[in-house]
Order: structure tokens, then C-alpha cells, then sequence
């Protein structure tokens, strides 16, 4: 052999199949995070992107598209240099993925192109498509035999929603095993690429100061709010069938809970992480009929303003059945009954066409008797902690302290640490994050099954009740905060929902 011609991996390198390419989602957040990839010297040379689309198009058509793409929604400028680094590793092809017979030329494309691109017979098989393809395309991907020649690791990345109940997520699961073992199969929560999200546990376990406090003894209560002001835009055929329960609360809400609740992992590991995740989730409260009633309140935005500007009613929107049932937004009180959490309420709530965009946990502690500093009139703020996940992102704190501009006067001190983020509204976009992890085989950011299976498991029981119920839909205004029931219903327990 030449041994000028013996190339030598990174550890990194790979082949990188998308399918899906020419989809909303590759061309607004993968190849974005690719290119602040580059950008970040994070990807190496021998790196190729096999971008998998039905359109007919050549590799420079389609690159001229992505440049279009990461120019509008990349958290950096374009470079012409960084791009033209990116750009040379992409490559078009064109197929129809629901073509069983076509893989086997797919398989030959990728061999060919290994052939010639050092990529240490590393594949990642990412499928950015409408969920009603996964099935069928990793059933190509076994026909064509594409995940049995990789010679080195060969990884599967699926985007949600993971299935649409237990039942098709738990076929959908079997249909992946197949072809891939648990370990290689990474299922997206883009919510735990977020830079707040991972912070949780380096706010928890890295301070004595939270971490001895994190309990039923000195908690109140802990809101996760997950609030946009954007509608449904042009997924109604998508969201229709969703909603607010599998389109947030399956997924994003049930990890953030998971990780706000979770016991310290015995290490890093991502299985250590994983377990302890999974271990709240099997802790949460039965869902009872009377659960159900007492504590779930489902909402659906009729026309408002946002933004000075009138908006349309969900019901409205393009492709929406004039008559649906379906729920924009949720909002719940749910107990985690187990040693540290048990008594403690975790207020949930999350919806389209609010009054404002922003993702908050709250943790809010309890009062001391107020019989020192008591004053008529003057109540005495709680301490709280919040975890501003976004658009700002920091760790907000609130405290009592005297008035120095008064004799006796307590006042609450706000700490605030989302403007000393220097990289603020810079931060790396979680696709970036995620797939950095994928390429290094760390998993810890993404669900493990036993994760979707318990989420779905609850989730299923609330949406089962939401389509038995009939809520008198619409029952918010775009624009407002939600139903009026999801004030009441944390407002009977004497508390509210915290928005600052
Ligand atoms: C997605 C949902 O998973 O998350 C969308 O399908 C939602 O409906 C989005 O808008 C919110 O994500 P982010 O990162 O914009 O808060």
C-alpha cells in the first residue's frame, strides 16, 4: 500500500446522511449548526454531508439554498471562507425515500464516496422528515443494508415527536431495533441541547447553596413555563393532530421536569444521567380521573392582538378544521411522590398565540413566619430562583434585604445574571450542541426509551381525556396568557404564576 495515500480519521469523522434535506428543519437549524460547527473548528476536514431530498436539484443548486438558509437564521454572519469549508463538504442526492427499492443505490453512494473521504466508515442516518416517514425509511435503511457495512460507528438520530401515543412509539421502537441497537439510536429533544437546560445541573450540583435546599422542606412550589407568542404558522396539518400535549409536554416539559427533580447522578455517564431521569418520571403522581379533573386545564386561542397586530383564531388558521378540538394550550399541577418532592405542587404550563415568548423554571422557596419583620399592609417576597431558559438566558435571584433609602423598610434585591452572559443572544444553538454529541457518541442529551415509554404514559392518560372532554374551545384570547381556568387553578392553592 502507498502509504502517502493512508489517511487517518478523526475520531469525529463521518458521513452524515440527511434525510429530510430539503425540509424547514434542515435548512433552518442543521445547517446552521453545521456552519457555526465549522465555524467553531468543531467538525473535521474529512467530514461529508450526503443531503438526501425528493426535489430534483444539483449539489450547487442545493448549496446555494443552504447558503440562503444559514445567511437568515445562523447565529453568526457567513464568512465566505467558513462557508466554502462547509459548502465542499456537502454533497446533494436526489431520491424518494419511500422508494424501498432505491436504497440499495444509496448504499452504493455512500461506499463510493467513503471510498474517497476518510470518514473512518462512520455513518450518522438523520431523519429530519415528518414523522410518518421514520418507519419506512429505517425500514430502507435495513433492506438496503446500509447500517451493516459501517465500519465504524453507525448511529441513528430521529427527530420528534417519537410516535403519536405508547402504542405507535412502542412500534416505531421496535421497527428502529431492528436496524440499531438502543445505544446507537439518538432521539432529539432539541430543548436538552439548550444551554439553560444543561445548566440545571451544573446550578444544582455544583452549589452547596441550591443543592442543600432542593427539597419539600424548604420549596414551595415550582413553575416550568414554556410560553410563545407564535401561532401554528403553516404546520396545522402536523399540529392538528398534535397539539400542546405531544407537541411540548411529552417531550420538552417532561425532560425539564425530569432534570429540575432528578436525584444527583453517581457520575456523568449518560446512562448515570439517563437512570435518574427516568426515575421521576416513574415517580409522578397516578393520573387519576379525579387528577384529571382537579388539576388540567386545556385551552385553544381564538383571534388577538399580538404584537399590535390582530391575529387570527386557531380555528382560523390555514388547514385547521373550523370545528377543532384540538388544545394550544395546557396547563397542570402535578406532584412528583417520592422522598424529596413529595407535597411539593410543580405548576406546568405552555401554549401558542400568548402574551409573551419565553421559557422559565421557577423555583419559588418557602416563607418564613413572618412575625419579625411583619407590617401591615407589606407582604414579604418569597426567595426565588429562576432559570431564564429564553430569549435571555440566566439565573435570576430574589432575596430581602432593608431599604437603605428608609429606616425600616424590607425590600426584595433582584440578582440577574442574564446580562452578564457575555455571549448572550450568541449562545450555541442547541442543534449545534447536539449534534457535536452525536458525532461524539455521547448520548446523555438525548431520551432513552425507557424515557418516551413513561412520558408517553402519562401523556397518553391526559390526552385521552382531553378528547372525551369537551372544553368550550376557544377559550383564550391570542395574546393573553391563557384561559382564565389555569389562573384558577393555581390560584386556589393561594399562589400564582410568577412572570418576571
Ligand atoms: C418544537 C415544537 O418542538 O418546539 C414547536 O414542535 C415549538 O411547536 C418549538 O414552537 C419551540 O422550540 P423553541 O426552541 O423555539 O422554544
Amino acid at each position: 500500500m502507498n502509504v502517502e495515500n493512508v489517511c487517518i480519521p478523526d475520531k469525529l469523522s463521518s458521513v452524515f446522511i440527511i434525510f429530510g434535506a430539503t425540509g424547514d428543519l434542515t435548512r433552518r437549524k442543521l445547517m446552521s449548526a453545521f456552519y457555526n460547527l465549522v465555524r467553531d473548528e468543531l467538525l473535521p476536514s474529512n467530514f461529508v454531508i450526503i443531503a438526501i431530498g425528493r426535489r430534483n436539484k444539483t449539489t450547487e443548486q442545493y448549496r446555494e439554498d443552504v447558503l440562503e438558509g444559514i445567511i437568515k437564521h445562523s447565529r453568526n454572519p457567513v464568512d465566505k471562507k467558513i462557508w466554502q469549508k462547509l459548502a465542499a463538504m456537502i454533497v446533494y442526492y436526489q431520491f424518494d425515500f419511500n422508494d424501498l427499492t432505491g436504497y440499495s443505490a444509496l448504499h452504493r453512494f455512500i461506499q463510493n464516496i467513503e471510498k474517497d473521504s476518510c470518514t473512518g466508515g462512520n455513518r450518522v442516518f438523520y431523519l429530519a422528515v415528518a414523522p410518518v416517514f421514520f418507519e419506512t425509511i429505517v425500514k430502507g435503511i435495513q433492506k438496503g443494508g446500509l447500517a451493516k457495512t459501517c465500519s465504524g460507528f453507525c448511529r441513528c438520530v430521529i427527530e420528534k415527536p417519537f410516535g403519536k401515543d405508547l402504542k405507535t412509539a412502542t412500534k416505531l421502537n421496535e421497527s428502529i431495533l431492528k436496524v440499531f441497537p438502543e445505544k446507537n439510536i439518538y432521539r432529539i429533544d432539541h430543548y436538552l441541547g439548550k444551554d439553560m437546560i444543561q445548566n440545571i445541573m451544573v446550578l444544582r450540583f455544583c452549589n452547596s447553596v441550591f443543592e442543600s435546599i432542593w427539597d419539600n422542606k424548604h420549596i414551595d412550589n415550582i413553575q416550568i413555563s414554556l410560553t410563545e407568542q407564535l401561532g401554528i404558522g403553516s404546520r396545522a396539518n402536523y399540529y392538528e393532530r398534535s397539539g400542546a400535549m405531544r407537541d411540548m409536554f411529552q417531550n420538552h416539559i417532561l425532560q425539564i421536569l425530569s432534570m429540575v427533580a432528578m436525584e444527583p447522578p453517581s457520575n456523568l455517564n449518560m446512562d448515570s444521567i439517563r437512570n435518574e431521569k427516568q426515575k421521576v418520571l416513574e415517580s409522578i403522581e397516578d393520573i387519576t380521573s379525579d387528577f384529571l379533573k382537579k388539576n388540567v386545564v386545556f385551552g385553544q386561542y381564538d383571534e388577538g392582538i399580538i404584537k399590535d397586530k390582530k391575529v387570527c383564531g386557531y380555528r382560523q388558521e390555514e388547514n385547521v378544521d373550523p370545528l377543532s378540538e384540538t388544545e394550544t394550550f395546557v396547563a397542570l399541577k402535578i406532584h412528583i411522590n417520592n422522598f424529596r418532592w413529595a407535597g411539593v405542587p410543580f405548576y406546568i404550563r405552555t401554549g401558542k398565540r400568548l402574551g409573551t415568548t419565553s421559557g422559565e423554571i421557577i423555583v419559588q422557596f418557602k416563607d418564613l413566619p413572618n412575625t419579625l419583620y411583619y407590617k401591615e399592609g407589606r407582604e414579604q417576597q418569597p426567595n426565588l430562583l429562576i432559570l431564564h431558559i429564553q430569549p435571555n438566558v440566566g439565573v435570576f435571584f430574589q432575596f430581602n434585604t432593608k431599604d437603605f433609602t428608609s429606616h425600616n423598610d424590607i425590600v426584595p434585591a433582584k440578582m440577574d445574571t442574564s446580562s452578564f452572559i457575555p455571549a448572550q443572544g450568541n449562545t450555541p444553538e442547541a442543534y449545534e450542541r447536539l449534534i457535536y454529541d452525536i458525532l461524539r457518541g455521547d448520548a446523555s442529551l438525548f431520551s432513552r426509551w425507557d424515557e418516551v415509554e413513561s412520558a408517553w404514559t402519562i401523556a397518553d392518560r391526559i390526552i385521552k381525556y382531553r378528547e372525551r372532554k369537551k372544553t368550550n374551545f376557544p377559550n383564550y384570547k391570542a395574546g393573553s396568557m391563557g384561559p382564565e381556568r389555569a389562573f384558577e387553578l393555581i390560584e386556589k392553592d393561594g399562589r400564582k404564576w410568577i412572570d418576571v
